[in-house]
């Protein structure tokens, strides 16, 4: 469920109609409903309502503080994985005890900072991590707390470059490995030893790899109880799908049923890190149509976002829906959606059927809200999209749109030169 609707053939954000917003901010713009990431964070929370749990956001799936603030302000927590996203989850006043730290090369420096900022706890991907924490948390005078990211070999069935829980990945501790490196953390005097996660991969849209890793970590969890070592907190990471397409994901609180059976009831604080299924069809990039071109081979839609805006399309041929926001005809045509760039690879759509559409004309990529502007870049000196919130018939600027100064902030012409 979200908040763009067409209504008397105007695609509306909440109460705000997206071509005049269009007209206000310019294009490109990333456009974010207020309402709708209130309610999927409110649906996904609520799932799990009746256990110990804690709801930290992916910060990389959309950092924008103004956002994490929204999550926070509803008791949520985040999921970082570097330096820089923990200085936005301060900025926007997640305090210390709800966030969790993933990634696999954590220098000193962001150890150093998680550390002072006394986080909840460091998912641990490595051996050589566990001696660096350990080591950076005597160095400081203080226990780090500690959960070791298991690899549990499962296949989300999703797209190669985001599945994470399969031996092949760089990612976390196999469960073998894993047992060796609880044995050895318990023995070190700087990390305390508070919980276990997972994170299996991005855009599942079935249960069962799900269930599948959580069996194998509570397998695990035996094995280690057995041994004395104990968790309080279980991470089950993110991962939950969204439809952009004809996806039927599970929804959050068919998810939610399915984890809390294969719990059995366990006695420990559960973490999760969502990310997409809470941003990704809260957002859509708006950007107008520059020309429109005819090839003996193709038409054509050029536009004014690109492959810097929003780089799923050219890195995993992900589908986003292109719709007018104000239709003109029903008759569609095949085009190719294609920005500035000077790459075959800059597309927002190949072959797909869009009413006619003409230059001036404004369009919503959708399903944007999610990897789409945290990813984005400068690529061919494009300054950076404006964010802006929608909440009922109102707008908030929440990033403003880069200008050429900003291209160049920090570059510096050597006195030689
Ligand atoms: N936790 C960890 C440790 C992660 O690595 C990720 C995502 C998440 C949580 C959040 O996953 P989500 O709930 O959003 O699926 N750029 C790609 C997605 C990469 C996901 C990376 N890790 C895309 O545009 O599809």
């Amino acid at each position: 469920m979200h908040h763009f609707e067409y209504k008397q053939g105007e695609l509306y954000c909440e109460n705000l109609p997206l071509d005049q917003l269009a007209q206000q901010v310019g294009t490109p713009c990333y456009v974010y409903s207020y309402a709708t990431l209130h309610h999927h964070f409110k649906v996904f929370d609520e799932a799990f309502r009746d256990v110990p749990h804690l709801t930290c956001f992916s910060v990389k799936a959309s950092s924008n503080i103004a956002i994490l603030k929204l999550f926070g302000s509803l008791g949520g927590g985040v999921d970082i994985v570097s330096g820089g996203e923990l200085f936005r989850a301060r900025k926007a006043g997640i305090p210390g005890d709800r966030i969790v730290y993933s990634g696999v090369g954590k220098t000193c420096e962001e150890i150093d900072y998680a550390l002072r900022e006394n986080i909840l706890l460091f998912n641990i991907e490595s051996p050589q991590e566990l001696e660096a924490i350990n080591e950076r948390a005597s160095h400081l005078g203080c226990k780090a707390r500690i959960a070791l990211r298991v690899n549990p070999d499962v296949d989300p069935r999703t797209h190669p470059y985001i599945s994470t829980g399969m031996k092949k990945n760089k990612f976390g501790i196999d469960i073998e490995g894993a047992i060796t490196e609880y044995r050895r953390a318990k023995t070190l005097s700087n990390v305390e030893i508070i919980g276990i996660d997972c994170h299996v991969g991005s855009q599942l849209t079935e249960i069962s790899p799900f269930v599948d890793a959580l069996r194998r970590l509570r397998m695990l969890m035996e094995r280690l109880e057995a041994e004395g070592i104990v968790v309080q907190y279980l991470d089950l990471g993110g991962g939950l799908g969204i439809t952009y397409d004809q996806e039927a994901p599970p929804h959050p609180r068919e998810y939610a049923r399915a984890i809390l059976q294969e719990l059995h009831g366990l006695p420990c604080t559960l973490i999760f890190e969502p990310g997409r299924v809470i941003v990704g069809n809260a957002g859509v990039l708006l950007t107008r149509v520059l020309y429109t071109k005819q090839t003996p081979s193709k038409n054509f839609v050029i536009v004014d976002a690109a492959m810097n805006d929003l780089i799923r399309p050219s890195l995993y041929g992900s589908y986003h829906h292109i719709q007018p926001v104000r239709p003109m005809g029903e008759e569609a045509q095949m085009v190719d959606v294609v920005g500035p760039i000077c790459e075959s690879s800059d597309f927002l759509a190949r072959d797909r059927g869009l009413p006619p559409v003409q230059a001036g004309d404004c369009l919503a990529v959708m399903s944007a809200g999610a990897y789409g502007f945290s990813m984005s870049s400068n690529y061919n000196s494009r300054p950076r999209a404006a964010e802006i919130l929608v909440k009922g018939e109102r707008f908030y600027t929440i990033r403003e749109r880069e200008r050429w100064e900003d291209l160049i902030k920090g570059e510096a012409i050597p006195g030689f030169v």
